[in-house]
């Protein structure tokens, strides 16, 4: 992934804000990275448009070898559902459905039809929620074990890109502790994490921290 001099301009009533004011790094696959810096600083927005889930007003970015400007709004709905994983920082989970039908929500969107909930059940396994838990709906769940399922979700596709913002946000020490084994453990397995966190102790499990102060990176 590559960010060429890029910006992102919110125009407001009272004037424009350069939310990203020429932004240029680059991310190899396989990387574990953390982004810190102070609130409003623009952490929310780099993570958005590294997700394809908004664009950049200036500049350009590049995922493995395309440059998101050139592609068609099909390419990029099948980019973000096929290779990018994205754990949002409130959990985002469907309060009418269970937990194998919150999780297998992006595989029915890829296939378009009935998914097989087995695959729901591998991928909860692996982030080590509780079997009695599958058919319970959201807020039956701890923060922690929504936020297993928030990552269960994120990973049923198999991403390539996995990207968490604030992924302990809202967990004690103990469960924050757990959640960032499991992303070692995927990023040993090769899918690229990147994480927004303003914690220290979080930070120290990337390889690398990419730090921003008012919309530009702290060099
Ligand atoms: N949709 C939007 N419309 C207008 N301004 C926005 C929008 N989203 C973000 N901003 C502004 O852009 C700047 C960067 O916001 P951003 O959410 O990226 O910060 P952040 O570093 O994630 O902060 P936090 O740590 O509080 O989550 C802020 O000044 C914010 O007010
Ligand atoms: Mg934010």
């Amino acid at each position: 992934m590559l960010f060429s001099d890029v910006a992102k301009v919110y125009p407001l009533p009272a004037g424009d804000v350069r939310a990203l004011d020429g932004v240029s790094f680059r991310v190899d696959r396989g990387e574990f990275i953390s982004i810190m810096g102070p609130s409003g600083s623009g952490k929310s927005t780099l993570l958005n448009l590294m997700g394809c889930l908004d664009t950049p007003t200036e500049g350009d970015i590049w995922i493995s070898g395309t440059r998101i400007r050139d592609m068609s709004d099909t390419e990029l709905t099948t980019l973000r559902r096929d290779r990018i994983g994205f754990i949002f920082q409130y959990f985002n989970l469907f309060p009418l459905l269970n937990i194998i039908e919150n999780v297998t929500f992006p595989m029915m969107l890829k296939s378009g039809r009935d998914v097989d909930p087995e695959r729901g059940k591998e991928v909860l396994r692996a982030v080590q929620l509780d079997e009695k838990l599958f058919t319970h709906t959201p807020t039956e769940l701890s923060g922690g074990q929504q936020q297993r399922v928030a990552i269960a979700r994120a990973l049923i596709n198999n991403p390539d890109i996995l990207l968490c913002d604030e992924p302990t946000g809202n967990l004690d020490s103990k469960t924050g502790a757990g959640i960032m084994e499991l992303m070692t453990e995927l990023n040993r397995n090769g899918t690229t994490v990147i994480m927004v966190t303003h914690d220290q102790n979080i930070a120290n499990y990337s390889r690398r921290t990419i730090r921003i102060s008012d919309g530009r990176i702290v060099p």
